[in-house]
C-alpha cells in the first residue's frame, strides 16, 4: 500500500463546490475524473479507495453497466417525458417496483422528486394536507430528531438539526421542532405539550450523522404514540434504504408496524440521477383519492422517464446481487475490522452504527476530536489513499456493498495509515 504527499491547495476556478471552504477549492486531489467499482481517480493522478460509496449512494459501486444501459436506452427512446400532469410508462413501472419492494400490503403509491431535501418537503406537505382532509387543519407542526439530517433546501433545512446557519439564512422554523433521539420521555412530553398540533414525526432509522441507530424501545414508543396522537410517522430512509443496513431493503421493514411514508433517494438510482421517491401508505393515499384532491407539489425534472429507467434497473440489480445478503455478510466483517481499529488505534475510542453505515468515534486527551482535527484526519486518510467523510468527532465508514474481504482490509489499513500521518503532523 502506498501513501502520497498531503496535497497543496490550488486556485479556485469558476466551479463553486458545495460545503468546501474557498481555501480548499481548486485542489486537484479533490477533483474526481472517473470512477469504477469502488475506486475513484482524481485530477492529481491518484486513484483512491472509496470508503463512502460516493455520498452513501453508490451502494453497488460505480459504473454498473445494467443501470448505464437502461439509462442510455431511455435517453435515446424517451429523452424527456414528465410526470407533471402526465404519466410515463417508465415511472409507472418504477412506482410499481418500489411499492413491491417497500411492502405492497401497507403501501400503494409513489411520488417522485429530485433530491432528499425536496422529498422531505413533499412529506411535510402530504402530512399537513392529509390532516386538513381529516378536518384537523391545526396539525401543522413537524417534529424531527436532534442531530437529524434531512437536507439543506429551505423546508428540509428547517428539519435538519445540524447547525449549518439556519438562523443566519432566516430558515423558518415556526412549525418545526426537535426532540432528542432515543429518549422516549422527551418525545412523549413534546407530544403532550403540543397535543393536537403535530402533523408528522420524521426520523432516520439510523441517524446518518454519527451513525446512531434508533433503539427498538424508541421505535416501539414512536409507534405507540402514533396511535395515541394521530401524527404521521415518516421514515427518512435516504441513507438507510437499499440494503445499506443489511437486514432488509429498508430498515423500517423491521419495525413492528410500518411507517406512513418512506423516503428514498441516494441509492435509489445507485447515485446516478437526481432522483428521490416518497412511498405512501394505503391509508394516506386513500384519503387523497377520496377527496379527489391534488397535492400541491411538482418538479419539472422529477419522475422523468430516464430517472424511472435508472430506478427499475437499480432494483433489478439489487435483486440480481442479493444485496441484503451481500450487506449482512459485509456488516459481519465490518464488525471485526472496526473492533480491531478500536483496539489498536489510540485515537479511535469506539464504533457506532449498524450494518454498512458506521462511524469511528475519535477522541484525544482533550476530549472528543474537534471538527478542524477531524477534517485534517480525513485529509490524511485521503493522502493515505482512501476516501471517508467527516462526522461529529468521528469519521464515517460507508463502504459499497460489493466490497470484498481484501477491500475491507485495505480500507482499514489506509485508515490506520491516515491516523499515523495525522499523529505525525502534530
Ligand atoms: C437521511 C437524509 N435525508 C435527507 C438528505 C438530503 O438529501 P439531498 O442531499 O439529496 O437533498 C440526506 C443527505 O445526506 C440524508 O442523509
Amino acid at each position: 500500500m502506498s501513501t502520497e504527499e498531503t496535497p497543496g491547495t490550488g486556485t479556485p476556478g469558476p466551479l463553486w463546490p458545495a460545503m468546501l471552504p474557498p481555501r480548499r477549492q481548486g485542489d486537484d486531489s479533490l477533483c474526481a475524473i472517473s470512477a469504477k467499482g469502488i475506486r475513484v481517480r482524481f485530477a492529481d493522478g491518484h486513484e483512491r479507495l472509496d470508503g463512502s460509496s460516493g455520498l452513501w449512494n453508490a451502494n453497488l459501486g460505480y459504473g454498473n453497466s445494467a443501470i448505464a444501459e437502461a439509462v442510455s436506452e431511455a435517453l435515446t427512446t424517451a429523452s424527456y417525458l414528465s410526470s407533471w400532469s402526465f404519466e410515463n410508462s417508465y415511472t409507472r413501472q418504477a412506482a410499481a417496483a418500489l411499492v413491491e419492494l417497500v411492502g405492497p400490503q401497507q403501501f400503494s403509491r409513489v411520488i417522485f422528486s429530485t433530491s432528499g431535501g425536496a422529498a422531505n418537503e413533499v412529506c411535510m406537505k402530504i402530512a399537513r394536507h392529509f390532516h386538513v382532509l381529516r378536518n384537523e387543519p391545526e396539525r401543522k407542526i413537524i417534529l424531527g430528531l436532534r442531530d437529524g439530517f434531512h437536507g439543506l433546501t429551505y423546508g428540509a433545512f428547517a428539519l435538519t438539526d445540524a447547525q449549518l446557519g439556519q438562523r443566519m439564512y432566516g430558515v423558518d422554523r415556526r412549525f418545526v421542532g426537535h426532540v432528542a433521539a432515543n429518549d422516549p420521555a422527551a418525545i412523549s412530553d413534546a407530544l403532550a405539550k403540543l397535543r393536537g398540533r403535530v402533523s408528522a414525526i420524521v426520523v432516520e432509522p439510523v441517524l446518518g450523522t454519527g451513525a446512531i441507530p434508533l433503539s427498538d424501545e424508541y421505535v416501539a414508543e414512536l409507534l405507540r404514540l402514533r396511535k395515541e396522537h394521530g401524527f404521521l410517522l415518516v421514515a427518512d430512509e435516504i441513507t438507510t434504504g437499499f440494503a445499506r443496513i443489511g437486514n432488509a431493503m429498508f430498515e423500517s421493514q423491521g419495525w413492528p408496524e410500518a411507517p406512513d411514508l418512506v423516503i428514498t433517494s441516494k441509492a435509489l438510482t445507485n447515485g446516478t440521477m437526481a432522483a428521490s421517491a416518497i412511498v405512501v401508505s394505503r391509508a394516506v393515499a386513500q384519503k387523497f383519492h377520496d377527496f379527489d384532491t391534488v397535492l400541491g407539489h411538482a418538479e419539472t425534472q422529477s419522475g422523468t422517464a430516464v430517472a424511472g429507467a435508472a430506478i427499475i434497473a437499480t432494483i433489478a440489480e439489487h435483486q440480481r446481487y442479493d444485496s441484503i445478503l451481500l450487506s449482512s455478510n459485509l456488516a459481519k466483517r465490518i464488525d471485526v475490522v472496526l473492533a480491531e481499529l478500536v483496539e489498536r488505534e489510540p485515537l479511535v475510542v469506539g464504533a457506532t452504527g449498524r450494518g454498512c453505515l458506521r462511524a469511528l468515534q475519535l477522541a484525544n486527551a482533550q476530549g472528543p476530536l474537534e471538527r478542524a482535527d477531524v477534517d485534517r484526519l480525513v485529509a490524511a486518510i485521503r493522502a493515505a489513499g482512501a476516501l471517508v467523510h467527516p462526522g461529529p468527532s468521528c469519521i464515517q465508514l460507508v463502504p459499497a456493498l460489493i466490497y470484498s474481504d481484501d477491500d475491507l482490509a485495505e480500507l482499514a489499513d489506509r485508515v490506520s495509515a491516515g491516523l499515523t500521518l495525522f499523529a505525525n503532523e502534530r
